[in-house]
């Protein structure tokens, strides 16, 4: 089980450094991979206060070439060398508010990869996509183009999270039986490209997940965690949700 905190654009160094230090105790004996992706300017902090603990730090983007004229970006070598392990790549809200296409979505994951980093991809319908009965063809388009290019034992360094935008911050949560119907469709299609790699990938949760509803969600087969956006930013839920999944 892996599950990732996606504070987005929230919290200052200060709040994070309170945050973390409410957490680290909160987290520790936890059977989980517990990973908190903050925003760029509290990386460095993160990663200095989680030092010797089982709480491992993410971004929540990063650019596709190493370094270039591209005012306000970040690359995965920056960030590979600040400590950080995971990027969480094509979240919804890149997607809808920034442009991110599959396309570039897929060539963040060869630049995460290629630094070592492990991406944690965003695939996740529409209500209208949902709604016109295209959920299992959109998902299927975006995780196959996510992957283009990757091969298996690259493959399975990476995580994916099925976050349908429908449920991001709007508290309406997939139902356990759609979250596990969309996820069981990803570990098909991750099956056709890898084989029995598939098995190994984690696949998240994501969309209103919080300490009520956590454990039936992590509950279902091809469940293997959780991308947690709301929920993340305080310490206590949090918890309830690491210690949900074991
Ligand atoms: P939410 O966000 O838990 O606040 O719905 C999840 C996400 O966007 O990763």
């Amino acid at each position: 089980m892996v599950i990732a905190g996606n504070w987005k654009m929230n919290n200052t160094r200060e709040e994070s450094k309170k945050l973390i230090k409410e957490l680290i105790p909160l987290a520790k004996d936890v059977n989980c991979k517990v990973v908190i992706c903050v925003p760029y300017t509290s990386l460095e902090t993160a990663i200095e206060l989680t030092k010797g603990t089982n709480i491992e730090v993410g971004a929540q983007n990063c650019h596709f070439k190493d370094s270039g004229a591209y005012t306000g970006e970040i690359s995965a070598k920056m960030l590979k060398e600040l400590g950080v392990k995971y990027v969480i790549l094509g979240h919804s809200e890149r997607r809808q508010y920034f442009n991110e296409t599959d396309l570039t979505v897929n060539r963040r994951v060869h630049a995460a990869l290629r630094e070592g980093l492990i991406p944690i991809i965003c695939v996740g319908e529409s209500l209208k996509e949902r709604e016109d009965g295209i959920m299992n063809e959109v998902i299927s388009i975006q995780v196959s183009s996510a992957y283009t290019g990757i091969r298996a034992e690259q493959a399975k360094d990476t995580v994916i999270a099925y976050e349908p935008v429908w449920a991001i911050g709007t508290g309406k949560t997939a139902t356990d039986e759609q979250a596990e119907e969309v996820c069981a469709l990803i570990r098909r299609v991750m099956k056709d490209h890898y084989g029995d790699v598939a098995n190994d990938i984690p696949i998240q949760y994501g969309g209103s997940m919080n300490a009520a509803n956590a454990a039936g969600l992590l509950a279902k087969p091809n469940i293997d965690g959780g991308l947690i956006g709301g929920a993340s930013l305080k310490a206590k839920d949090f918890a309830v949700i690491l210690n949900a999944a074991g």
